[in-house]
């Protein structure tokens, strides 16, 4: 007879290991904008096999208008409540993959409910590639100023000391989408699964676990 076929959860990968480790918990991304938070995000969600959401997404639905109406109707702090609020209620939707706006995690509630929720993944990502990455769009109203260049140099001066709280760093960098993804799963198996990762494969991990 031959032997049944294992079911596809049934299979050992570190995928499954990790959505086991996950329980109820999210995969929170933080960083800047333009660092691919939401194309790594929905590529890991995929991976995982888990739900993707999105913050500015879910923010612009609640509000019923886009982010850069509610800069501009609202003002930005009447924003961040908007934007805390949305987090609070997506944290408890877990397990899935929640990728946040770039401003979010400077708030400490915001941070304190990610950590009692979530694992959160920074990426990282230099002032070079987030001006090539932003500059094809106009919708981030914090970079409508008469020297985008600058703007973007002094929020990474202002955020990074924060983003540095996160619990694993990634360098997002100019390779193929796929690559930061298997760095992610590979950060994301260590820190849940308690493997030590080789030093091969920690080439692109940046930050350690904490
Ligand atoms: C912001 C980042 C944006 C959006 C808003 C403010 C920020 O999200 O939430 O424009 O303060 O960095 P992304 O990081 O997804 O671009």
């Amino acid at each position: 007879m031959p032997e049944p076929t294992p079911s596809a959860g049934a299979i050992p990968s570190p995928e499954a290991d990790i959505l086991a480790a996950l329980g109820t918990r999210l995969v929170v991304l933080v960083g800047m904008m333009g660092a691919g938070k939401s194309t790594i995000g929905r590529r890991l969600a995929a991976r995982l096999h888990l739900p993707f959401l999105d913050a500015d997404a879910e923010i612009e639905a609640a509000a019923g208008m886009t982010i850069p109406e509610i800069f501009e109707i609202h003002g930005e702090p009447h924003f961040r409540d908007g934007e805390a609020r949305v987090i609070a209620r997506l944290l408890e939707s877990g397990p899935a993959v929640l990728a946040t706006g770039g401003g979010s995690f400077m708030r400490e509630e915001t941070r304190r409910r990610v950590n009692d929720k979530a694992i959160s993944i920074w990426l990282k990502a230099d002032a070079d590639i987030i001006m090539r990455r932003v500059k094809r769009r106009a919708d981030r109203p914090l970079l409508q100023t008469a020297d985008p260049v600058a703007t973007v140099g002094r929020l990474i001066d202002e955020r990074e000391p924060v983003y540095r709280h996160a619990d694993l760093t990634i360098a997002s960098r100019d390779v193929p989408h796929e690559k930061i993804v298997e760095e992610c799963i590979e950060a994301l198996h260590g820190r849940l699964c308690g493997e030590v990762t080789p030093p091969e494969a920690a080439a692109g991990i940046m930050g350690g676990l904490r």
